[in-house]
C-alpha cells in the first residue's frame, strides 16, 4: 500500500505505483491523503493513476496537528480491513509520517522512500526534519537517495541491513515526464516559452519563510524584474493563500513577471528545460535541476540535499532580498559564473529507483531466497514478521 497526499510525494511515488501495477510479486493499493487537493489530483492525472482510496482531508488553514490527526484516524481502519504487508511512504511530510505511525502501530512493516536526509537544523526545514527523523525511528525499509543518506541514517543508528541505496525516485519521474514536452495551456507561459528569451524560474512555498522572508522575496523578484527587463521572471505560484499574499502584492504591473497557476508537471518540466535558472526553497526542484544542467539558487540558509552545492550546481543564499537580487544578477551578467554552475550532474539519481525499490521490498518481504526454498510445503506463510523476527 502507497500512502501520500502532497504534490511532490505523488510526483516522486508515481513511478514506484507504476512499477508496481506491473509487478507480479505485488499487488498495488493507493491511498491519497488529499493534505493537497488540486496540486496532488493534476500529477495523478498525467502519471494515470486513480487512487484506490481518498481520505479527503484538506482543508483551507489545516494546521500540522489536524493533517497529522486526520491522517492517522481516517487511514487506521483502512490499515485494520486491508492488512497490507507493507506500507510505502515518501519523504517527510506530515501525511508521511503519520501514515508511516498509523502502520507502524498496526505492526505493519513501512518502506521509507527518499530515508536520510538531513539538514542537522530540527527547525529547519520545518517540520520536515522532525517528521524524518521521527519516520527513521518505525520504518523496516529505508531507502537511501544517495550514499551520504546511508551515513546519515547509520549515523542515526539504522543498521546497515535495513536500508538500500536506490537514488531518487524523482529523476525517474522527471524522465517520464521532461521528454513529453508538454504543450503549456497557460497562454502567457507559452508566450514567455516561445519568446526566446532567458527565463529565471521561481517557486516559493517553505513553512519557515513564511512571512518577513516570503515579502522579502516577493520585492526581490521585483527589482530583478526591473533591472533585467529583458529576462523573463515565472513564478506559478503555490496554492497556499498564506505564500500568494506574501509574495503576490509585489509584482503588481511588472510586464516580464508572468504568475501562473501550479503548473502540471509535464509544463513544469519543459519549462524547467527552457529556463536560465531557478530559484528557489524547494526540496525536489534542488533534485531536478541538476540533472538538466541547469544552476539552482536556494532561498534557504541549509539544505539536507548538500549533493548539488557540493557539485556546484546549487547554491545556498538565503532569503535577504539583497543577497537574493544581487546572486540573480551575478548569473545573468557573469557568463563566467553561470558557466560554473551549468553543469549537468546527476547526485540524486539515473532514473532507476522505481526499479530498484521493488526489489528492496520484495527483499524484505522474502526472508528466504525463492531459489534457495526446499520443494517441499513449509506449512506457513512467510511474512515481514518472519522475515524480522524469525517466527
Ligand atoms: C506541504 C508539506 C511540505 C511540502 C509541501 C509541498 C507538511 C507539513 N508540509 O506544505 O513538506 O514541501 O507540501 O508543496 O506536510 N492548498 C490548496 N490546494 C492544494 C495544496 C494546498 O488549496 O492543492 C492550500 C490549502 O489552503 C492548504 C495550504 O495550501 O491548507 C497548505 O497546504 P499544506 O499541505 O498544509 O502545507 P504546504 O505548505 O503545502
Ligand atoms: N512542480 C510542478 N509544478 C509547479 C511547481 C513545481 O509540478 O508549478 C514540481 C517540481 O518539479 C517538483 C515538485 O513539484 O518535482 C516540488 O514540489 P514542492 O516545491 O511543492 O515541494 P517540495 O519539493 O519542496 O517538497
Amino acid at each position: 500500500m502507497t500512502v501520500y497526499g502532497t504534490r511532490p510525494e505523488a510526483i516522486k511515488v508515481a513511478p514506484v505505483i507504476k512499477a508496481l501495477e506491473t509487478s507480479e510479486e505485488f499487488k498495488s493499493v493507493t491511498v491519497v491523503t488529499g493534505q493537497h487537493r488540486e496540486m496532488l489530483d493534476q500529477v495523478n492525472e498525467i502519471f494515470g493513476i486513480v487512487p484506490d482510496y481518498d481520505l479527503d482531508i484538506m482543508s483551507h488553514g489545516q494546521t500540522l496537528a489536524q493533517i497529522f490527526a486526520r491522517v492517522m484516524e481516517q487511514l487506521d481502519p483502512i490499515l485494520a480491513d486491508l492488512k497490507p504487508d507493507a506500507v510505502v511512504v515518501q519523504g517527510d511530510t506530515s501525511t508521511s509520517t503519520a501514515a508511516a505511525l498509523a502502520a507502524f502501530y498496526r505492526q505493519i512493516p513501512v518502506v521509507h522512500l527518499e530515508a536520510g536526509l538531513r539538514s542537522g537544523d530540527i527547525m529547519s526545514p520545518f517540520p520536515e526534519e522532525a517528521n524524518r527523523k521521527i519516520t527513521s525511528q518505525i520504518a523496516s525499509l529505508h531507502l537511501a537517495p544517495t550514499l551520504r543518506s546511508l551515513a546519515n541514517l547509520v549515523a542515526g543508528g539504522v543498521q546497515l541491513e535495513d536500508i538500500a541505496v536506490t537514488g531518487n525516485t524523482v529523476i525517474d519521474a522527471l524522465y517520464m515526464a521532461v521528454e513529453r514536452r508538454t504543450a503549456f495551456t497557460d497562454q502567457a507561459v507559452e508566450r514567455v516559452a516561445a519568446s526566446g528569451r532567458r527565463i529565471v524560474l521561481v517557486t516559493t512555498h517553505r513553512r519557515e519563510n513564511w512571512g518577513d522572508a516570503m515579502e522579502g522575496v516577493g520585492r526581490a523578484l521585483a527589482r530583478v524584474a526591473r533591472r533585467f527587463p529583458d529576462t523573463e521572471i515565472v513564478l506559478p505560484v503555490h496554492r497556499n493563500p498564506v505564500v500568494r499574499e506574501a509574495v503576490l502584492p509585489h509584482l503588481d504591473g511588472l510586464a516580464n513577471v508572468t504568475v501562473t497557476e501550479p503548473l502540471a508537471y509535464g509544463e513544469f518540466t519543459h519549462l524547467l528545460s527552457l529556463s536560465t535558472l531557478v530559484l528557489t526553497d524547494s526540496g525536489g526542484l534542488q533534485e531536478e535541476a541538476p540533472s538538466l544542467g541547469k544552476p539552482v539558487l536556494v532561498m534557504r540558509d541549509n539544505t539536507e540535499r548538500p549533493e548539488a552545492v557540493e557539485a556546484g550546481t546549487a547554491r545556498l543564499i538565503g532569503t535577504d532580498e539583497d543577497r537574493i537580487v544581487a546572486e540573480v544578477a551575478r548569473l545573468l551578467t557573469s557568463e563566467i559564473a553561470y558557466a560554473a554552475m551549468a553543469q549537468s550532474v546527476n547526485p540524486y539519481g539515473d532514473g532507476q529507483s522505481a526499479a530498484r525499490t521493488i526489489e528492496a521490498t520484495a527483499r524484505m518481504l522474502t526472508p528466504v531466497l525463492p531459489d534457495l526454498l526446499p520443494d517441499f510445503d513449509l506449512g506457513g506463510e512467510l511474512t515481514a514478521a518472519s522475515a524480522k523476527g524469525g517466527a
